[in-house]
């Protein structure tokens, strides 16, 4: 399976960045693809679900730049990266002096592809292949909680801010990358916001705002 998942990222992307996060490089989709735009069904003609993992959300580049400007909010820390995808927020965290990065997500590809983008950028990543809601908060060990771009579906969004909130109540960091597809609460504030390329496009055409949020 992995060995598949390897060749299928490497076969999918190209190994390049978003302009909000030169730093870091990562496999993405490009335009060009003819999966940029596929439909669901389109894709899994090609053997595939749509692939998440292939895209820096907009969600994700805004924390990621957060992160990077704020080394000292992840530095020593240990991090959970929830709904990860190609881990943007995870590879900030762990470029920032993280102590760890376990990147979670319900997709087992996603793994592979976060696995793939941090030996592009030279650094260690664990990967968990997990519905993140069906677990509680407290079984994850960790200081720090990144929520990048996972706030794209209400139904989605009303189960995933209580389990936030319950790790905020265990005294973690929870920090937010919200591309605005749902309204969010008010304790979820505004800590920055950007300008970030539309679903991810690494060749640019800045068109999504996008708010980084802390649960206070
Ligand atoms: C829009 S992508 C964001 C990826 C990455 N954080 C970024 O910003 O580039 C959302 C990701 O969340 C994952 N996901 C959705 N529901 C999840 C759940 N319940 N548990 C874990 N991962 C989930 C999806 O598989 C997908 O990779």
């Amino acid at each position: 399976m992995t060995g598949d998942a390897e060749a299928l990222v490497r076969a999918v992307t190209q190994l390049s960045s978003v302009p909000l996060v030169p730093e870091l490089r990562l496999h993405l989709l490009m335009p060009t693809s003819p999966l940029w735009r596929a439909t669901p069904d389109e894709a899994r003609l090609q053997g595939l679900e749509l692939p998440y993992w292939a895209f820096a959300w907009p969600g994700g580049q805004a924390l990621a730049r957060w992160v990077l400007d704020h080394r000292e909010s992840v530095h020593g820390q240990r991090v959970l990266d929830v709904g990860s995808g190609g881990a943007i927020e995870g590879l900030a965290a762990m470029t920032s002096g993280a102590t760890q990065v376990v990147c979670a997500d319900v997709d087992p590809v996603a793994s592979v592809a976060a696995q793939l983008n941090a030996t592009a950028n030279g650094v260690r990543l664990e990967t968990v292949t997990v519905d993140v809601l069906a677990r509680e908060a407290a079984s994850f060990d960790c200081d720090v909680v990144l929520v990048g771009d996972l706030t794209f579906d209400e139904a989605l969004t009303v189960r995933l801010i209580p389990w936030l909130r319950a790790h905020r109540a265990l005294g973690r960091e929870v920090l937010v990358g919200d591309a605005g597809r749902v309204p969010l609460p008010i304790d979820l504030e505004v800590i920055d916001e950007h300008a970030a390329p539309f679903d991810g496009n690494p060749e640019g055409s800045v068109d999504w705002r996008v708010l980084v949020r802390r649960l206070r």
